[in-house]
């Protein structure tokens, strides 16, 4: 059986006051799934001490290990901050900073020397799914990101359509479970079933408590990621226990 998580990424939302949230994520993060919160940077190491039944990741890090990279974190000083997850590749980070499929690899491969899981996203935009471009995309993403070498252990796939985020559009059933039909088999002809077979594929955007049951019971959907409803555990502990219950 594949193992279940729920993780929140709270993007550049959160000071200091904002970790009082992890205590009330205690308890329905006691259940069957992972669940993990990726904060601000500057939360990760004061999120680890008090993190409990929580799992604490990053946003991004750098390919190097250290060096002249004014304003950078590599994945070994997240790790160093309790960090034991990070999410690579998501479309923001593309969006906003130019990331490529082969810098997205690079990271995941620094992710990965430093003991990380990488968080791998892809996702199509509305242009490309009216398009009909969907599956092309994102196999054309799954290849050239996630590096060789990936494992269940060490690797989470994302789906999250770029449409979908942070707009309260979602996609249906049927389309969701399209791409992680497509998503499974991409990864079992590159990897192997047994490896690919157990590798979790997260559904992302737009995910709240009104809609988690139903995106968690489409096949090959182990989890979610989620923006805005991580923020606040009133909204993430319904999702969480949705996923414990699927
Ligand atoms: P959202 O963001 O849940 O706010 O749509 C999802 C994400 O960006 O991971």
């Amino acid at each position: 059986m594949r193992r279940k998580l729920a993780a929140g990424n709270w993007k550049m939302n959160g000071v200091t006051a904002a970790l009082g949230e992890l205590d009330a994520l205690q308890e329905a993060a006691s259940g069957p799934a992972d669940v993990l919160i990726c904060p601000p940077a500057t939360l990760i190491a004061t999120a680890s001490a008090k993190a409990g039944d929580l799992a604490i990741g990053g946003q991004d890090c750098h390919t190097a290990r250290s060096g002249a990279h004014t304003g950078d974190l590599s994945a070994e000083m997240l790790k160093d901050a309790g960090a034991t997850y990070v999410i690579l590749g998501h479309s923001e980070r593309r969006a906003d900073h130019g990331e490529t499929d082969a810098l997205v690899a690079e990271k995941s491969r620094a992710a990965w020397s430093a003991g990380l899981t990488s968080i791998i996203c892809v996702g199509e935009t509305l242009d490309e799914r009216e398009g009909g471009k969907t599956l092309d995309i994102i196999g054309m993403q799954l290849a050239a990101s996630v590096p060789d070498g990936c494992t269940a252990e060490n690797t989470v796939v994302a789906y999250e359509p770029v449409w979908a985020i942070g707009t309260g559009k979602v996609p249906t059933t049927a389309q969701i479970a399209e791409v992680h039909a497509f998503i499974r088999s991409s990864l079992i002809q590159r990897f192997g079933n047994s490896v690919a077979s157990a590798i979790p594929v997260l559904y992302g955007g737009s995910v709240k408590a009104a809609n988690a049951a139903e995106i968690f019971a489409v096949d090959d959907v182990d989890g979610a990621l989620v923006g805005g409803a991580s923020l606040k555990a009133s909204d993430f502990a319904p999702i969480v226990r949705a996923l414990n219950a699927a």
